[in-house]
């Protein structure tokens, strides 16, 4: 991790899993185990997530014409291509200091219908806007952005402020009724409640980036996988039979070290130039929006994500594993985590996936967490590239052990596995998202206190070599 983010590293567990109340030992399987959901009274003892999932942090502000509101939220996710939409996760129950009603904010955001996502280099700015929302409260969020100093204009398409200092903003309203692809309604309502928390659903209108890293002369720099060190074998033998299947079709490139603008990645197209900031507008209609060539079809934009192994079992007792980027933790009670799965056919970027017809028949899925490896890279670039309709041994052809478990695959190769049970999921457009509550975590017995895993919510910007 470069110096600069050290101070804002996340380091898990903090406590030894032994010694707490809710998790057990397989001392044969080298793993700490623990049933969920909790009770309400388990969670007011300790309220923090009880495992691990890399998030990133943003900025989010909004206005209602007469008064200007910030928030932070953990785990901001791009949901769907087309329309470009992207998903922000407020707690709507009062739960535990940490996890408290966030009404104040929300009632502004319903109110206005639109908000500005914002980052901010680390540095003294950043730390000033997360300090007057630690030190303001949040009935009072209208004046964190007065308390934090920091200067601020209107955002391009809405009232929201955005910050002087933020090198990248994402402009965005609620989204509208419409039509998918298919002709099927979508987005009968810009929001869902989930558990303790409620989805908002944002069309993202305009993206502003820093000039400089629009034209290359800087980079934003961001680790998009945890580190950790396994402490015994990453995993046992894998056994396969035949060669690796080469479909000679399109292949998503993957690095953990992701550096934007670089030669990998696509260039900012920018309309227009306002205040040192590159801005494109996106077309407000999904059908214009469409970018059917697979390299178009990427993301016009950096924004933080991770990804999450998301495994299943086919009905013929495959074992499956789709990568997936769009994949967060929208509630605490019960702990849900959403992947979003493709299920338009766009172009070989944007297909139906194995993955959706399973999880949708079974009901269940895992997800395990990635780590920078180069076994586990290696898997996230074969799986994320091969359906398992082409390579029925897929997961260990991508190199990865799996483990019996009923529910789901387990990769004992990764730190942790979640199995989810769906409880529900939302059409986006072009992606299904999938509500998995948390029903049991597993973590290997190496991820300890002395041997954590290692993440930053941040990511930084730096000249460009
Ligand atoms: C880094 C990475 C992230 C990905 N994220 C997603 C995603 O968020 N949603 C999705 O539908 N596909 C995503 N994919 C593509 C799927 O992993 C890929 O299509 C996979 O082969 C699907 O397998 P299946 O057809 O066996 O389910 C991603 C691929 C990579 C390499």
């Amino acid at each position: 991790m470069p110096n600069v983010l050290e101070q804002y590293g996340y380091l898990w567990p903090r406590t030894s899993l032994q010694t707490l109340p809710n998790w057990q030992t397989i001392e044969d399987k080298r793993v700490f185990v623990r049933e969920l959901p909790e009770s309400l009274e388990e969670l007011s003892l300790d309220s923090r997530w009880p495992g691990f999932f890399p998030s990133p942090i943003c900025f989010v502000t909004t206005a209602d014409g007469t008064q200007v509101a910030l928030e932070k939220v953990v785990g901001a996710s791009i949901v769907n291509r087309f329309p470009y939409v992207l998903a922000l996760s407020f707690c709507t129950k009062e739960l535990s200091e940490r996890h408290h009603i966030r009404r104040a904010f929300t009632d502004m955001l319903e109110s206005s219908g639109s908000v500005a996502v914002q980052f901010l280099p680390p540095g003294e700015e950043l730390d000033r806007a997360m300090n007057a929302i630690t030190s303001v409260p949040e009935e009072k969020t209208y004046s964190r952005i007065a308390y934090s100093g920091l200067s601020t204009r209107k955002a391009l398409t809405n009232d929201a402020p955005v910050f002087d200092s933020a090198y990248m903003v994402y402009e965005a309203k609620l989204v509208k009724p419409g039509k998918d692809f298919e002709g099927q309604s979508i987005y009968s309502q810009p929001w869902v409640d989930v558990g303790s928390h409620r989805i908002y659903f944002l069309e993202i209108n305009a993206i502003q980036l820093r000039q400089d890293i629009a034209e290359g002369r800087s980079q934003i720099l961001w680790r998009s996988l945890p580190a950790w060190k396994p402490q015994h074998e990453l995993q046992g033998p894998v056994l396969v039979e035949g060669d690796p299947v080469e479909d000679g079709g399109y292949k998503k490139g993957y690095t953990p070290h992701y550096a934007f603008p670089s030669a990998g990645t696509i260039a900012f197209e920018a309309d227009a130039v306002f205040h040192g900031m590159a801005v494109k507008y996106l077309p407000p209609l999904p059908e214009d929006q469409v970018e059917v060539d697979n390299d178009r079809a990427r993301w016009p934009c950096f924004f933080p994500s991770s990804a999450g192994m998301i495994t299943s079992w086919s009905p013929e007792g495959y074992p499956n594993l789709m990568p997936c980027g769009s994949t967060t933790i929208v509630s605490r009670h019960p702990l849900v985590i959403t992947p979003c799965v493709s299920y338009a056919r766009i172009n070989e970027r944007y297909a139906p996936r194995v993955s959706l017809d399973i999880i949708r028949k079974t009901g269940k899925f895992g997800c395990g967490v990635p780590f920078i490896n180069d076994v586990v890279i290696n898997a996230i670039r074969y799986a994320g590239n091969t359906s398992l309709a082409k390579d029925s041994q897929k997961i260990a052809r991508a190199g990865l052990e799996v483990e019996p478990n009923e529910w789901a695959p387990v990769l004992p190769a990764l730190p942790l596995h979640f199995d989810c049970q769906v409880i529900g999921e939302v059409t986006l457009g072009t992606h299904i998202m999938f509500l998995g509550e948390v029903r049991r975590i597993q973590v290997r017995a190496d991820v300890t206190p002395e041997n954590p895993i290692e993440w930053c919510p941040w990511a930084d910007v730096v000249p460009s070599k």
